[in-house]
């Protein structure tokens, strides 16, 4: 049973205060887990409450559920508390930021007890052996970055890496080409809030730049380097203007479901993120027959790990994967019922992080535990790299 469940607030990496929390067990089991923090967070997702005030109303509502009463090793059971504590059906009442950090410390402190890694707690000792590829944010603009790119992300896609830890060390080496290759056409970048360079060129600037880093990358390392986008194209859209928004240029919904089809075919991109308005169900299914072959097309915005909306999805054929945040639905409950419809519809999933981070690395073992195709997780900086680097050790059996 949980003996204790501590909360306080520290710093994301945007410098941002989150909330942090403990979990005791009464047989000595402790997790610690912390909130994530988007800044292109989708309209429909759980509330994130102002880190004091989440904290207050958790110790308040949910702390009192959880203490003497749940189990950490039973994540249904503590799920379902915070469910209760919070009353509400969007986390509005205590903050997903306090829901989720509790949810991931409770399950640490479950693995903990059973002396088992995360990843094992969370998806069984017969889990499969396969690891998810690594998305590598190489450069990016939109809502992480000032004066840099419209499309939000530009994703390395180590699809053919022999291994996670080779995949990994893939998208470094294509950040550090960019680098360069920015440096030779004099352009200077400064990063952004994922540790991608966040250069003031062109959206079609930056493809050209991103494909030549990604073939040099893929000569030099001898295996199939792909790249991919998330357009978090609901920051780029707007109703009075009549569509989508690039500087002095808008494209209406068509023009842009051509334009996304244009582009995954002139670049093979093996990855399409949020190419549409968050509510824009039709456009995205007609974009997904269109491309949907050899290339994912991942609602984020669109499904906020919310299986009511992926099942909306699923009905209308829109998207053929679905990005997992757990901090978007508040429990690791939630996250894991949005993953199992999403393989029961042959939608492939993705684990991401977000562009406010912790060193927290609980996303490293879902995506381990539950078999994801794919991680988003950034390339370089402390609080990616402390994902990437676990995923490296969980592959090495060294957690
Ligand atoms: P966010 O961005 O964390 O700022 O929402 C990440 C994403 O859109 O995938
Ligand atoms: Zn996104």
């Amino acid at each position: 049973l949980i003996a204790n469940v501590a909360l306080r607030r520290v710093l994301d990496s945007r410098g941002n205060p989150t909330v942090e929390a403990d979990v005791l067990t009464e047989s000595g089991g402790f997790g610690r887990a912390a909130a994530p923090s988007g800044a292109s967070t989708g309209e429909y997702e759980a509330i994130e409450l102002d880190p004091a005030k989440a904290i207050a109303a958790a110790r308040e509502h949910a702390i009192p559920r959880l203490v003497g009463d749940a189990h950490a090793g039973n994540q249904r059971e503590v799920d379902a508390a915070l469910h209760a504590a919070d009353g509400t059906d969007d986390f509005s009442g205590i903050g997903a930021n306090s829901a989720v950090a509790i949810s991931m410390a409770a399950a640490k402190a479950g693995a903990d007890v059973l002396g088992a890694p995360l990843y094992q707690h969370l998806g069984g000792t017969f889990r499969g052996e396969s690891f998810p590829t690594p998305l590598g944010n190489v450069v990016g603009g939109g809502e992480h970055a000032k004066e840099a790119t419209h499309i939000q992300e530009f994703l390395a896609a180590p699809v053919g890496a022999p291994s996670v830890s080779e995949a990994v060390f893939a998208n470094a080496a294509v950040h550090a080409r960019i680098s360069e290759l920015l440096d030779e056409r004099g352009v200077p970048a400064a990063k952004g809030d994922e540790g991608a360079w966040a250069p003031p060129i062109s959206d079609a600037e930056a493809f050209e730049v991103v494909d030549e880093a990604v073939s040099d990358t893929e000569s030099e390392l001898g295996f199939e380097i792909r790249f991919g986008l998330d357009m978090a194209a609901a920051e780029l859209y707007d109703e009075d203007a009549g569509g989508y928004v690039y500087g002095d240029e808008v494209k209406s919904t068509a023009e842009q479901v051509d334009y996304v089809a244009e582009m995954v075919a002139e670049y093979d991109l093996v990855y399409v993120e949020d190419p549409l308005d968050e509510d824009d169900y039709e456009g995205f299914a007609e974009l997904t027959d269109r491309v949907g072959d050899r290339t994912l097309i991942c609602g984020d915005d669109l499904f906020v790990t919310n299986v009511g909306r992926l099942r909306d999805g699923i009905d209308a054929g829109a998207a053929n994967s679905i990005l997992i945040k757990p901090n978007q639905i508040g429990t690791l409950s939630d996250a894991f019922d949005a993953i199992e419809l999403a393989r029961e519809n042959g939608y492939e999933t993705v684990v991401s992080h977000r562009s406010g981070e912790t060193e927290d690395t609980t996303i490293a073992h879902l995506a381990v535990a539950t078999d994801a195709g794919f991680i988003k997780t950034g390339t370089v900086g402390g609080e990616r790299t402390a994902k990437l680097n676990e995923l490296i050790r969980i592959a090495d059996d060294a957690v």
